[in-house]
């Protein structure tokens, strides 16, 4: 696989006005959406509802693609039709998660490293064959009295530079997810600094490990305060913190940027992202790959009537899709 072929499968995944949604919930995630909205985490109700959110009508016009868990790229649309071929033929790139997800990292109480790497090459040529073109790893990073330890940073970015370099050996683009999580009453000067140090870290790692930076799409988390902190901060300020601290840190060449949206709400995400698109122009495309800032009317609207709601739920997804594109150009306008 040529790094030309990595570099224009990640230039599509953050085509002007376009992002992804991260429909990549692992059964544990899965059930605790489902158990929020009263709904039984069915392996045919998951299904269902993945079938509801990756066949919106027209809504590749603002997403490039979708990440979808080990479960979700092995099923089928009502019709029988592969998850995976359907988005190919709807102009959508079919990405999966691959991470294993997080444990305690030991010695370090409060601390999280991810898993996943034992036999990841074999995972990884298996889920090419089903149709994979990009795949997603998540580092988690706590903010908490003394945490985050440079060695809990330092494992992680081993973890993702190591997963890295497995999926560009595979033709599949990484997406390298260090998520400093909003928890927290920390203020956003603790949040700026942590993602700074993070950042540094991973992509001294993926240096260290051959990893093609053209190929490679950065998913990031924004500076923001902790949830619990007193001073929450404006949109701009946050738009502010969040370019200044991806300047200092990611090189030029990547070929784009997405974000998580992590506990915020839907506003909230779409106005962020808008307002560091008029700041611009940046370096880099930077859009979006929301998972709950995506799905959280439909998955409300789908949980009270499940087929009566489905083209509602529906309209609420192509709505957000739409709403995310425009600010992924800087010309979202608040209704
Ligand atoms: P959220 O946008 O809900 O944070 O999810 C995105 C994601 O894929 C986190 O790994």
């Amino acid at each position: 696989m040529s790094i030309e072929q990595l570099a224009e499968t990640a230039r599509a995944m953050v085509a002007p006005g376009k992002g992804i949604i991260a429909i990549d919930e692992s059964a544990a995630t899965c059930q605790k959406r489902f158990d929020g909205v009263g709904i039984a985490s069915t392996e045919e109700n998951r299904r269902a509802y993945r079938e509801l959110l990756l066949t919106v009508p027209k809504v590749d016009e603002y997403l490039s693609g979708a990440i979808l868990f080990d479960e979700t790229i092995r099923q089928s649309t009502k019709d029988g039709v592969p998850f995976a071929r359907y988005m190919a033929e709807h102009g959508m790139i079919p990405g999966i998660k691959v991470d294993k997800g997080t444990v305690p990292l030991a010695g370090f109480p409060g601390e999280l490293v991810t898993e996943g790497l034992d036999g990841l090459r074999a995972r990884l040529q298996e889920y090419y064959k089903l149709g994979a073109r990009f795949a997603k790893w998540r580092a988690v990073i706590n903010i908490g009295e003394d945490i985050p330890s440079g060695t809990c940073i330092e494992a992680n970015s081993q973890a993702l530079a190591r997963y890295a370099a497995l999926c560009q050996e595979q033709g599949i683009v990484p997406m390298v997810e260090p998520e400093v999580l909003m928890d927290g009453d920390h203020d956003i000067e603790t949040c700026y600094e942590v993602t700074e140090i993070t950042l540094r870290s991973l992509f001294d790692a993926l240096y260290q490990h051959n990893v093609a930076l053209e190929g490679t799409i950065l998913k990031a988390s924004m500076v923001v305060p902790g949830k619990d902190c007193e001073h929450q901060a404006s949109v701009e300020e946050v738009a502010e913190a969040t370019l200044m601290c991806l300047k200092s840190t990611v090189p030029a060449i990547l070929p784009g940027i997405v974000f998580l949206s992590g506990g915020q709400s839907d506003e909230a995400a779409t106005a962020h992202l808008d307002a560091m698109n008029r700041l611009g122009p940046n370096p880099w495309p930077l859009s979006f790959s929301y998972g709950r800032a995506m799905q959280q009317a439909a998955l409300k609207l789908w949980a009270q009537d499940m087929s009566g709601n489905w083209a509602k739920a529906q309209d609420t997804v192509h709505a957000r899709a739409r709403d995310n594109g425009l600010a992924a150009l800087g010309q979202w306008r608040k209704a």
